[in-house]
């Protein structure tokens, strides 16, 4: 349980909050870099409590500016791309992905004297691209460097990023990156009721076990009459990264707070192509939209991340800690609000909060315990992924949310080196 003074600094995420500032000083993923076309150059993005807009121009930079222009505040989401920068569609004002005005058509044609556009600056925010994603950093300088996971170099996969925008706050569903138990119950059970089955009900979990590291902390779980000494579940675990997303291995799931009541869920999910498809090289990372609701506006809860959706607005829009019961099992989550707090100290004194990256030499392929690091390495026939039931449901569904558009499948499945027919079956 948590007070509610504790519960309102944990989830609130201004500009001028502490966990806003906590957040601010790490690169957030925002966007895929395959949103952005020629023809799709403009982005409306609320992030952090701020109306911004991204956009990649002529020029091929992004910038993240204020959604407000500076002259007399029209939409800047309404405006269009030149060779450098984005122009306001009213007067045409013209701004820089570093903030600086670059034109102001009427003033620099009739009073260039003035140079009245050098007073000028729009609020801006840096911008990088890895990993198919554009990140964005909004806090003070200078910036942190934007992590290198191993996951980002890996060779011969099919990676995908999919957004969705959930009604509901960054804090509950970054818990539940530290929740092993929910596996059981609202996956695992509640697939076996949606079935239609009554039981028998999958594995229980015996032990679980919560460990801090450098970039997070790991969760271990150990379920039925699994032996603990070779099951890399308990071994190696699965990571709840530092500070908004999870770690399994093959996917990563970021909680990148839009407001206090709002939450992109940015999913970027890695799978190893067959053996006899390599090498394989995959030229655009496809990003898409997974819709949460169904026909009826009720939750999606037929994929695996769909139901931690169903979890997570079900606690509430901001959940109230003030009502809650923790248990053993939440061992975990204790763990993480502490370290919360212990980082906003940290900053309060002028340092850094956990895991922030510095040095370019820590930088470099930053390996995170991974249950199939073994089996990535390794790599597999197309036979033998077929016949492992796991591995043959990746290949022919996307198991993590729903709404896999059909182009997107196809471009997998000719991955995979798999008939499309048979991704249909
Ligand atoms: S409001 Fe943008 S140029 Fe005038
Ligand atoms: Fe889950």
């Amino acid at each position: 349980m948590l007070n509610a003074e504790k519960n309102r600094i944990l989830t609130e995420v201004g500009p001028d909050t502490p966990m806003g500032g906590l957040l601010r000083r790490y690169w957030m993923p925002i966007a895929g870099t395959s949103e952005f076309t020629e023809e799709q150059t403009i982005k409306a993005i609320r992030l952090l409590g701020e109306d911004l807009v991204l956009y990649r121009d002529f020029g091929g930079r992004y910038g993240l500016i204020d959604r407000n222009c500076s002259h007399r505040r029209a939409d800047l989401s309404y405006g269009f791309v030149e060779e450098h920068g984005l122009r306001c569609n009213y007067h045409g004002w013209l701004f820089g992905e570093n903030g600086a005005c670059l034109s102001q058509p009427y003033e620099d044609v009739a009073h260039p004297d003035n140079r009245s556009r050098e007073r000028v600056r729009i609020k801006a925010y840096p911008v990088q691209e890895k990993g198919g994603l554009l990140w964005a950093y909004m806090g003070p300088q200078p910036e942190p460097l934007l992590p290198d996971y191993e996951a980002f170099s890996r060779p011969n996969g099919f990676v995908q990023i999919v957004i969705s925008e959930l009604p509901c706050n960054w804090f509950q569903c970054q818990e539940n990156s530290i929740d092993p138990v929910h596996f059981e119950w609202i996956h695992n059970n509640w697939n076996i009721r949606q079935q239609g089955k009554r039981g028998p009900y999958s594995a229980e979990h015996r032990e679980v076990d919560f460990e801090e590291f450098e970039h997070g902390f790991t969760y271990k779980r150990v379920r039925g009459d699994a032996s603990k000494e070779d099951d890399p579940l308990w071994n190696i675990g699965r990571v709840c990264l530092w500070p908004n997303a999870l770690y399994t291995g093959s996917h990563f799931e970021w909680r990148v707070p839009v407001d206090d009541e709002n939450t992109l869920s940015i999913c970027w999910t890695y799978t190893r192509v067959p053996r006899e498809s390599e090498p394989y090289r995959q030229d655009v990372i496809p990003t898409w939209h997974g819709p949460i609701r169904d026909r009826d506006g009720r939750w999606i809860s037929s994929h695996i991340m769909n139901q931690d959706f169903v979890g997570w607005v079900g606690q509430g829009v901001i959940a109230d800690r003030t009502l809650e019961n923790l248990g053993a099992s939440d061992r975990g989550i204790a763990m993480i609000r502490k370290r919360y707090f212990e980082d906003l100290e940290t900053i309060a004194a002028g340092g850094d909060p956990k895991g922030i990256i510095r040095d370019p030499a820590l930088n470099h392929c930053i390996d995170l315990p991974n249950v199939y690091a073994q089996k990535m390495k390794e790599g597999a026939s197309l036979e033998t992924m077929l016949n492992d039931p796991i591995a043959r449901r990746h290949l022919e569904d996307y198991i993590w949310q729903a709404g896999q558009p059909p182009e997107v499948k196809a471009a997998y499945l000719s991955a995979m080196g798999v008939p499309a027919s048979r991704g249909a079956e």
